[in-house]
This record gives C-alpha cells, sequence and structure tokens, in this order.
C-alpha cells in the first residue's frame, strides 16, 4: 500500500475531530485536510483544515481532491453521501469511503429503507407508508403507542414517538402539513412502538465482506433517565453489553448479511460504514435485536469511544473499503449473488472500554447562546487515556468559546465501564466549565445497572 497518503475528511463536529485524530495516527499517511474542519481539527497532527470548502460543496470538494492529489476520502456526516459524492468522485477516479447515491438512499430515504427491510425478511416494526395526512392520522390513531417519522433528512429530529391522539395530530401537522421538515415530510412512516433497550452497531464493509465494529450505546434524550426532547447525541460508550457475543452473531446474521446481500441483489451494492439503530426487545425465546434506523455513516458521539479503544490502523481498512477488496478474494461485483461474509482479522482493539460525554451549551437542542468562554481544556490536556474531541468551538485570540449546541465530546478510555464514568465524572468533566454548560449525569448508567454494579457515580 501507498504510504505518504493524503487524506481528506469532510465534515467539521466531533465525529470528524475522532476521524482526523485517527487516520492521523497511521503511519501511512503524511498529509490530513478537512473540510470544512474546526479550529481544533486544525491542531490535529499532519492536518490542514479547508474552513472554505464546506460538506454540501460537492464540485468544489472534487475538485480540490483532484488537483491536491488526494489518495482517499473518507465523509463524516450523511447529508453529502445522500446528495451522490461518492458517485462523482469514482466518476473521476477518486478514491472514496461510502455508499454511492442510490445505497445511501437506506438513510436518506425512511420509506426506501422500510419496504427494503420488509422485503428482505429483515426484524424491524411493522409500519405503513403515508402520503395522506388524514389517512395517516387515522391509522396512527388506531395503532397507539406508535412513533411517526419524516420519510427524507430531517438532522435527527423527524422522528416522532406519540403515546395520545393530540400528540399525533400535532406531529402529523409538523411534518405533513408545515412541513417543519421541507419536502422530507412529504411522505411518512408510521410504525409500532417498540420496548427494549437501544444499541448502536456499526460494521464496515465493501458491499460483501463486513466486519463488525465493538458495539456502543447512544443516549439522544437531553436529560438523565432519558427525559426530555431527542439531541443529536449526548454520549456513548463501548463496548455495550447489552450486545452480548451471542447476540452480536445474531445481529449479523439476521441484519447485517441480508442486508448487504439485499442491497447487491437489488443492484445498489452497499460499501462504506453501515450503522445499525437496534432495539434489543426481551422475548419468551430471549432478546431479539430490531431495526430502528440505518445511517450511512459513523455515529456521532458513537464513533469518539471506538477511536480511543482501536489499536490497529484503519487507513488499510479504508483503502480497502474503497476499492472494493475487503475479502481476500475476487471483488464482491463478480459474485453478486454470493452470500456475505464476516471477518474481525483486520481490526484489533484495546482490551477495556470507553465512554464519550457529551458537554452542551445549556438550551440545546432548542435555542442556545453561543461565543461562552471555556475554561480547563489546559487542565485536561495530555491526561493519560484521555482526548476531549472538540464539536462545536471556536479559538478567539487564544481563547477557546463554544460555537454550537454540541460544543465537546469528552471521552476516557479504562479498565472497564465503572472505571471510565468515574474518571470521566470525578477527574475530567470538572475541571471543564463555562456558563450554562450542560451534560447528562448519566452516561453509562444503563451498562452499571445490566451488571448489578453498584451506582456511584458522584451524583
Ligand atoms: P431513528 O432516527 O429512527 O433511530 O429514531 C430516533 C429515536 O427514536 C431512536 O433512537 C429511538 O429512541 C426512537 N424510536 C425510533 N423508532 C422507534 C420505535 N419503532 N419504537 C420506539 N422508539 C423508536
Ligand atoms: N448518534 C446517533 C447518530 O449518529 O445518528
Amino acid at each position: 500500500m501507498k504510504d505518504q497518503m493524503k487524506v481528506l475528511v469532510i465534515g467539521s463536529g466531533g465525529r470528524e475531530d475522532a476521524l482526523v485524530t485517527l487516520i492521523s495516527r497511521s503511519p501511512l499517511v503524511s498529509r490530513v485536510y478537512c473540510a470544512s474542519g474546526n479550529d481544533r481539527i486544525g491542531q490535529r497532527p499532519k492536518t490542514h483544515c479547508l474552513p472554505k470548502l464546506k460538506a454540501d460543496d460537492l464540485w468544489g470538494l472534487r475538485g480540490f481532491a483532484k488537483s491536491n492529489k488526494v489518495d482517499l476520502t473518507v465523509v463524516g456526516p450523511e447529508a453529502p453521501l445522500v446528495a451522490g459524492i461518492v458517485d462523482g468522485f469514482e466518476a473521476m477516479g477518486l478514491k472514496i469511503v461510502g455508499p454511492t447515491k442510490e445505497a445511501a438512499q437506506l438513510e436518506g430515504s425512511k420509506v426506501f429503507a422500510k419496504e427494503f427491510m420488509a422485503r428482505n425478511g429483515i426484524p424491524t416494526a411493522d409500519f405503513m407508508v403515508f402520503d395522506d395526512p388524514e389517512r395517516a392520522t387515522k391509522y396512527a390513531i388506531a395503532n397507539l403507542p406508535c412513533v411517526i417519522k419524516a420519510d427524507g433528512l430531517a438532522a435527527g429530529k423527524g422522528v416522532i414517538p406519540c403515546k395520545t391522539e393530540e400528540e399525533v395530530v400535532t406531529a402529523i401537522k409538523r411534518i405533513m402539513i408545515d412541513k417543519e421538515f421541507k419536502e422530507s415530510g412529504n411522505k411518512v412512516v408510521v410504525e409500532e412502538f417498540l420496548v427494549g433497550e437501544e444499541a448502536t452497531f456499526m460494521v464496515l464493509t465493501d458491499g460483501w465482506t463486513a466486519i463488525p465494529l465493538l458495539a456502543t450505546q447512544d443516549h439522544k434524550p437531553v436529560y438523565d433517565n432519558d427525559e426530555g426532547p431527542n439531541t443529536g447525541g449526548m454520549g456513548a460508550y463501548a463496548p455495550a453489553p447489552v450486545v452480548t457475543p451471542e447476540l452480536a452473531k445474531v445481529i449479523m446474521k439476521t441484519i447485517v448479511e441480508p442486508t448487504l446481500d439485499g442491497m447487491r441483489k437489488e443492484g445498489r451494492p452497499y460499501r462504506g460504514i453501515l450503522y445499525v439503530g437496534l432495539m434489543i426487545v426481551p422475548t419468551p425465546e430471549g432478546p431479539k435485536p430490531m431495526v430502528l434506523e440505518f445511517n450511512v455513516r459513523f455515529g456521532d458521539p458513537e464513533l469518539q469511544p471506538l477511536v480511543l479503544l482501536l489499536q490497529s490502523d484503519i487507513v488499510p481498512v479504508l483503502v480497502a473499503i474503497a476499492d472494493g477488496k475487503l475479502g481476500e478474494e475476487d471483488k464482491p461485483s463478480s459474485l453478486p449473488f454470493a452470500d456475505a461474509r464476516v471477518t474481525d482479522e483486520k481490526v484489533q482493539w484495546f482490551d477495556g472500554a470507553a465512554i464519550c460525554v457529551v458537554m452542551t451549551s445549556g438550551g440545546y437542542p432548542g435555542s442556545y447562546e453561543p461565543g461562552k468562554e471555556i475554561k480547563g481544556l489546559d487542565k485536561v490536556a495530555g491526561m493519560e487515556g484521555v482526548e476531549v474531541f472538540h464539536a462545536g468551538t471556536r479559538l478567539e485570540n487564544e481563547l477557546w468559546k463554544t460555537n454550537s449546541g454540541r460544543v465537546l465530546g469528552v471521552t476516557v478510555r479504562g479498565k472497564n465501564i465503572p472505571t471510565v464514568i468515574d474518571r470521566a465524572y470525578q477527574e475530567v468533566i470538572p475541571q471543564i466549565t463555562w456558563e450554562k454548560v450542560h451534560y447528562r449525569q448519566d452516561i453509562g448508567r444503563k451498562a452499571l445497572t445490566r451488571h448489578g454494579i453498584q451506582i456511584r457515580m458522584g451524583l
């Protein structure tokens, strides 16, 4: 494999800070560009940010990659993938990690994803699709409790759980009549409300061979005990004990493999990072993993703890994905009807666990004031096993200021989940402050409860 590689990372949040940190660690890489990046990303080793080149400027990104002889591009957020960035790069012979526009429909259209799962026997909540608000309302009211989902991208906000008739009426009005998520709300999925424990299961795949990553668990609601409105994600930890090794095998067999096989057979092979959002539903036969959603990129903040746990160099794996050669044998496209294969030979993990606690501006996910001075980052810099990823900050006259809703991802690696929770909450987070800072106090608690470990989180 080529060394002295130039890699372009697209995006500008905490996930991209983690991705850049991970990629810059590779001895094969001499330069990392990040479009558009942020002030902290620009300080990472070998890294140069391109603040004017935004993630939606597909032409500009492709032009930059071509004229700067970028060897590999890795896409952080979903929007450029759904808009077809991979197709455009590949048409010019540029290597890029991610699904084509057609394959990115797994995230780009919830209607496509649900109908795909139904045709391919992949376990998911029962559902109906509607383009008529009246019919949708009638069906939803007759099937309470339910979840109403806007078809298209809605920055994680287009999913509304409903327990009452009033909630259904409001949800349908917001999505289909007021068009809060624009044309993403032309259609809705109304689905059965599942009860269980959520988990995130991500795989790296060239369309045929799949490498499972450690299972993680995100915390979407803004307040402790999963209360309050949903956010992009308030914290994550890995490995998530709800996904036992046996359950991971079931997820691969009943969900990941049929998804990859189905996508190949339907003529839109899926290459890149496949994020499976799961509900692990208790049943008399044991826990049953069911798909809540597919995403076509790494989770944010789920990637952050994984970056601290990943021991092997990810870059050769990313190149193999872009080349369609993750497996040892022929390219997947030459065997469209062969079964998907699983390997974990190519990634090694440190023993132990990691947690990421997201610190946000007070008021998020509603309105908040940016520009608050962040104090204490110098006190945690260089702490062993600690990395603070920056999601929304800006450096102004050598002072760090808040610059968005999610601000920092305090990430800690250690021996096990109780120790990383303790360290994050007792040693690291108390050092960092700003006016109206908010974070959840209970990230990782579900993992402790599961193991009957006494909770002593300094609450
Ligand atoms: P999604 O973006 O589809 O994953 O939905 C966002 C969040 O809504 C999930 O993380 C779940 O907490 C919740 N959710 C989505 N679908 C369902 C469902 N069918 N039953 C219960 N909760 C759901
Ligand atoms: N943390 C959830 C997501 O990345 O979609």
